[in-house]
Order: C-alpha cells, then structure tokens, then sequence
C-alpha cells in the first residue's frame, strides 16, 4: 500500500519537528556549558542526540515507504534563559507538543486506514511517555532545591554522570 501524500506531508512534517526538537536541546547545552552547569550541560547534548535519532527514524521510515523527504527551515532556537527550573519548563513544554503532535498524526494515519504507519507510531508514543516523565522529575528536584549552589551541584554532578531520571529519583531520596 502507497503512502498517501497526506500521510507523507504528517510524517515530514514530525520529522522536522524532531529536529526542531534536537535543535533547542542543542541550544540549551550551550546555555549550561557557559554558566559552568557541565551535568547538565550532557543532558541536553544526550537529548538532542535522542530528538535527532528520532528524525532520522521518520527519515528511513519515509525512505522505505518509498517517499521522498523535504528538509524544510529551522527556527532559531531559543539562547538566553534565567534558571535551571526555567529550561526544564520549556523542555517539558516542547515535549508535550511533540507528543501532541504524534498524536494528531496517528489520528492521520488511522483516518488513512495505514496500519504500517500506526505501528511504527507506536514506539513514539511509549517514548513520548518516558521522555516527558525524565524532564518532569527533574523539575520536581529542582523546585525541591530551590537556587541554592549545593542542590545544583549535586544534581549537576548526578546528571553529567547520566544518570537515568528514574535511578537520580531514588538518589534524590538518598541524599535527603
Ligand atoms: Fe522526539 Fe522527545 O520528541
């Protein structure tokens, strides 16, 4: 069964938002590594890695579906931001719309009646979860801490040592 060209346009169109995604992760590594947040700094660099990983999936799912990809323009990533708590907001913001996203183009695919395309959703979908729960404990640590020097580099330290969100939950229990 061909990929119809409104299926087509949905899957190209998460693909650049992966990369959008992969970007602003990018520019948040930036922002940690020059106030010296190192941990954190890694973090990002791994999530931007995972987004673009994510893009490349579409990419080859689109290629073996027999269709071409159009690699559109990025928006320019957001630079400047004012607190740890703040990126991790954003990032949470950023997740949720891409989980709205793969949530509309399921709703595509099932309306295409593309079962190939709902099954290679399918992983997105877990994913989605994981990710979003990932950047939620981190907020929740790091409105635990506060802005205090200490709480930031101990989960500075933590996160630079990549530490998955679930085992740096129990190490918070740990170090309280
Ligand atoms: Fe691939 Fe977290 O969006």
């Amino acid at each position: 069964m061909n990929l119809s060209e409104r299926t087509r346009e949905a899957l190209n169109e998460q693909m650049m938002r992966e990369i959008g995604a992969s970007y602003l992760y990018l520019s948040m590594a930036g922002y940690c590594d020059s106030i010296g947040f190192d941990g954190f700094g890694q973090w990002m660099h791994r999530q931007s890695s995972e987004e673009w990983d994510h893009a490349m999936r579409f990419r080859t799912y689109l290629e073996d579906r027999g269709a071409r990809v159009d690699f559109g323009a990025i928006d320019k990533p957001e630079k400047n931001f004012s607190s740890m708590l703040e990126i991790f907001e954003r990032a949470l913001e950023s997740e949720e719309s891409v989980s709205a996203a793969i949530a509309d183009l399921y709703a595509v695919a099932r309306d295409e009646k593309d079962l190939a395309t709902q099954t290679f959703l399918d992983w997105f979908v877990t994913e989605q979860v994981e990710e979003e729960k990932s950047v939620k404990v981190i907020i929740d640590w790091l409105k635990r801490i506060g802005d205090t020097d200490a709480g930031l580099y101990l989960m500075d330290q933590q996160l630079g040592g990549g530490i998955s969100a679930a085992s740096a939950d129990s190490g918070s229990a740990q170090a309280e």
